[in-house]
């Protein structure tokens, strides 16, 4: 074994029970979600009404964090104990809701205020007592019962975010009625009613009102389709008009949604909260929760695989991980450039949503059939390689081994950390991750990856995709979709950018094609996707290309780099002539340590320019990527460049 081997196997800790289950049938799941629950015993509280998973802060209080801690692991044990599976901790928890609702409890969690993080917690308590009841609620003294409805009962008279946050109050009411406690009905109708507005079609929803370009896993997975799903099942008897518009809304998201699904099980990472990391696939876990019918040709085999290979490649990243069993903040490894400011170190713990289907018996059709491949490596795919999404302006493709999206349009409505990266970057792979910057000094911290990045400062700050106006798909001869946008990083500057997805000549490439005019001087620097780093046998910088190495290295050539290593392989070329491009060359980027998701050791292939103020130049940049291909059958791919589309040269000659 080489050195490099035995220091990537050398493990500072046992590996967790989670990472050794082979989560393939019911049974694993009730044992990996066990896993997960049993390392928290060490973080409770005395009166255990609150969990300490680790020691950051978040914008908001210590006692709301803990709470986190106590309260979003109650996403997988409700679902738990509803199918009527057993978990010893449990009494843990029912502790935990008696002495937080307890105004007489040195732990009592304190009254609601307006737009309080505790408001989030309610949610899942509210789940946890609609579900699991017999544990949670009918134990319970009457001062107990009457604790528990009181405070959950103090939110329904407070302001809460215009955003999901309103399901929150809808499922801490809904935990209530359930038991015949006190409720608000008009709250609940209220909050739907207002919730309703944010759909847009085809079972997308904006996280927030009209005039948000938001469409993350929140619309589906994290809260609004998720939701929606548990809401049709709890409340079908007394609301079937809304449940069965919810179940309707859900096929139509499923026929989306599995595209952003790769084969290997992982989902796309875009967006923010990254680090609920498995609750990407939550929206299938809440699908089976709800006995939605799959719709053709989604079956409930394809829908068990999905979720299972994703928890089965979560399994397999070992440092997901605190030593103590808890998980971390993070992605694939402990990382704060990518967590928000409201990322307590029990919010991770949200990824319990992916627990939902436990609820359903071994002999529902979801647990009981046998797990199918992903639609697209089946031998003929019955849903498309290539498919654009109205609403999220997304356009998605699975090509070559690779699934991955582009994306125009799309911001965070308030200023998140990294929101270049998170919401503007032009394309989003389940391969390579995304990344986010490091620091404000140089390109290698600023990292522009999957982005066109512009400096007018000899090279200190950068700016990169944000805010774009008239964003848009539009429809070329070829029939292929074309997402369009527009950005002004500053008012004398304005970048036009067309993102092309791979045509069947070309499957590993896809095009970006951008019309910059500048009124002052500029540096560029564009992206494609970053890959790991390293050379396999020495574990050291890789290096370029050489007689000993063939295929793995780098390579840099007068209009594009490439970057080969055990990742696969990913590059960047420039397709027009130097004369129209201002002489733009490829290069490595050696980004900054710990700035993507997926690989803590990346580099980056970048095509880089200097524009003159005055000036307008075309770039046309071809990206490739293929994912964990070793071997020489790189040679034919770099060397076979798609071509500009007609319409392009079109537009490039007019200028
Ligand atoms: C759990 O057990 C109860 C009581 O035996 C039964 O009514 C219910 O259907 C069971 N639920 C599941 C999901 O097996």
């Amino acid at each position: 074994m080489s050195t490099a081997r035995i220091a990537e196997a050398n493990q500072p800790f046992a590996s967790h029970a989670f990472s050794r289950n082979p989560l393939k049938d019911r049974d694993d799941v009730v044992a990996a979600c066990a896993s997960l629950l049993d390392p928290l015993e060490a973080g409770f509280s005395p009166e255990r009404a609150m969990v300490r998973v680790g020691g950051t802060g978040t914008r908001f209080d210590e006692i709301a964090a803990q709470i986190e801690g106590y309260a979003r692991p109650l996403w997988g044990l409700a679902p738990l104990l509803a199918g009527n599976s057993t978990y010893a901790n449990t009494h843990l928890f029912v502790q935990g809701l008696i002495s937080g609702t307890d105004p007489n409890s040195p732990e009592f969690w304190g009254n609601m205020e307006d737009l309080d993080q505790r408001m989030v917690e309610s949610c899942p308590i509210g789940f946890t007592l609609a579900v699991a009841g017999k544990d949670f609620w009918d134990p319970l003294s009457a001062t107990e019962k009457d604790n528990v409805a009181k405070w959950i009962g103090s939110m329904n008279d407070k302001e809460m975010p215009n955003t999901n946050w309103l399901w929150f109050r809808v499922f801490a009411n809904l935990g209530l009625k359930a038991n015949k406690a006190p409720y608000s009905h008009e709250r609940i109708e209220a909050d739907m009613t207002h919730l309703d507005t944010f759909h847009r079609g085809d079972g997308w929803s904006n996280d927030g009102p009209e005039g948000y370009t938001q469409m993350d896993y929140y619309s589906g997975s994290y809260a609004i389709q998720y939701l929606q799903l548990l809401y049709a099942k709890l409340a079908g008897d007394f609301d079937p008009e809304r449940a069965a518009e919810y179940r309707k809304r859900a096929q139509s998201y499923a026929l989306d949604f599995i595209h952003y699904q790769a084969p290997d099980g992982h989902s796309i990472p875009f967006g923010r909260s990254l680090t609920y990391r498995f609750a990407t696939i939550a929206f299938w876990s809440a699908f089976a929760f709800a006995d939605v019918e799959p719709p053709a040709p989604l079956t409930w085999g394809i829908i068990k695989g999905l979720l299972l290979r994703n928890l089965r490649w979560w399994s397999a990243q070992h440092h997901i991980f605190q030593p103590n069993g808890m998980l971390n903040i993070g992605y694939t490894y402990p990382n704060y450039y990518l967590a928000e400011n409201y990322n307590s170190p029990g919010s991770p713990y949200w990824c319990m949503l992916a627990f939902a289907a436990l609820a359903q018996p071994a002999s529902h059709p979801f647990w009981s059939s046998t797990e199918e491949a992903h639609p697209f490596t089946q031998p003929s795919p019955a849903i498309p390689a290539i498919k654009a999404l109205k609403y999220p302006m997304h356009i998605m493709v699975h090509k070559a081994n690779h699934t991955f999206l582009l994306s125009s349009g799309q911001k965070c409505h308030y200023p998140l950390k990294a929101t270049q990266a998170k919401y503007g970057h032009f394309a989003y792979s389940s391969a390579f991750g995304y990344s986010v910057p490091t620091g404000s000094y140089t390109l290698e911290q600023w990292v522009p990856e999957s982005a066109l990045a512009l400096s007018d400062d000899g090279g200190e700050l950068w700016k990169m995709r944000r805010e774009v106006s008239d964003a848009q798909i539009l429809e070329k001869e070829d029939g292929q979709p074309v997402l369009y946008s527009t950005m002004h990083p500053w008012k004398d500057v304005e970048v036009k950018t067309w993102l092309l997805p791979p045509t069947d000549g070309t499957p590993a490439w896809h095009l970006r094609v951008h019309r910059i005019h500048t009124g002052r001087d500029l540096q560029s620097a564009e992206g494609g996707f970053a890959i790991y780093g390293m050379a396999s046998s020495t574990g050291r910088n890789l290096t370029p290309l050489s007689s000993s190495s063939p295929n793995e290295g780098t390579l840099t050539e007068a209009s594009g780099a490439l970057v080969l290593s055990r990742a696969g392989y990913s590059g960047t070329a420039e397709l027009l002539s130097s004369d129209v491009t201002s002489g733009r060359k490829g290069g490595i980027c050696n980004v900054d340590a710990n700035s993507n998701l997926i690989e803590p050791r990346t580099v980056l292939p970048t095509m880089y320019a200097d524009l003159k103020s005055g000036s307008t130049t075309w770039f046309v940049t071809a990206v490739l990527a293929v994912p964990r291909s070793v071997g020489d059958g790189w040679r034919e791919v770099w060397g076979k460049k798609p071509v500009v589309p007609g319409w392009v040269g079109d537009l490039v000659r007019e200028g």
